[in-house]
């Protein structure tokens, strides 16, 4: 595995590779079995692959966690190594950024509801970045996991608008024994608190059954979840359509249910496609 810390170095191992296919795995590190099985399909899928590992600040509102972000880049070297990585991308800040840039806004609808709503401009950050990555990447297929669904939403459709030739690949949440959505984030929790966090997946079970059971009407459902959500400061709950249309009723196929919200001092979210 080559390790690059400058964008051009990286940029001409890959004008240097003829004819392959490049998967690349955009993160910010403290790498999960979430990650891996993003890193594991891409070497499935490609013929190289590139992981960047980049907190990236312009994603982070003032008061955020971007200086305490947990940091194993000892251990995230391994587990790409293993998985078989190609090429490690690890940028300083001033590879990235640069004095007096143009910026990305995110769509004045779709990014500024919900986790744009609670975190304003955090998406116009992430769309700059990753906006970045694909261009030095070129990469033929990125892969993003489904947990962040509205980051995923929004990175398809400025690849769509934008005429990106990226094929974006929609990768399942994973969870751990107890239902609990990987996260980096995790790592923040006490015992106690991983206890109540396990709600959240739990809400989305009750909401599943309820479906199943026939309820249709979101608010029903939505009043529901939040019985089993009383330890956890809630941002939000929300039912939309899988273009991020606010639901009355569920969609079958069509409905994503989201949550997000805050166990101690830590926020998670969650969301299942129903
Ligand atoms: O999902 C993440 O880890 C980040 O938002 C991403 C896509 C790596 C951009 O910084």
């Amino acid at each position: 595995m080559e390790i690059f810390t400058k964008t051009k170095n990286l940029m001409s191992y890959l004008n240097n590779l003829k004819n392959k296919k490049i998967g690349f795995v955009p993160t910010m590190g403290a790498l999960h079995n979430g990650h891996i099985s993003l890193i594991k399909k891409s070497v499935s899928e490609n013929d190289i692959t590139i992981v960047s590992i980049f907190v990236n600040p312009t994603q982070f509102l003032e008061g955020e966690d971007l200086d305490k972000y947990p940091k194993k880049i000892a251990s995230d070297k391994k587990v790409c190594q293993i998985a078989g990585v190609d090429g490690l991308f690890l940028p300083t800040e001033e590879e990235i950024y640069f004095d007096d840039e143009s910026e990305i806004i995110a769509p004045k609808k779709t990014g500024y509801i919900l986790e744009g709503y609670h975190r304003p401009n955090h998406f116009n950050g992430v769309l700059r970045v990753v906006l970045k990555l694909l261009n030095i990447t070129k990469a033929d297929n990125a892969y993003f996991g489904k947990k962040d669904a509205q980051q995923l939403y929004l990175v398809k459709k400025m690849v769509q608008n934008f005429f990106i030739k990226t094929n974006i690949v929609e990768c399942d949440i994973i969870r751990d024994s107890d239902g609990l959505a990987l996260s980096s984030r995790n790592a923040y929790l006490t015992m106690q608190e991983r206890e109540k966090a396990v709600n959240l997946s739990k809400s989305l079970k009750k909401a599943t059954k309820l479906i199943i059971s026939g309820e249709r009407d979101c608010n029903i459902i939505k009043q529901n979840m939040m019985e089993l959500l009383k330890d956890i400061k809630i941002d939000y709950i929300e039912i939309v359509d899988r273009n991020f249309n606010k639901l009355e009723k569920i969609e079958i196929k069509n409905s994503i249910i989201l949550i997000a919200g805050f166990v101690g001092t830590t926020r998670l979210i969650d969301n299942l496609e129903i």
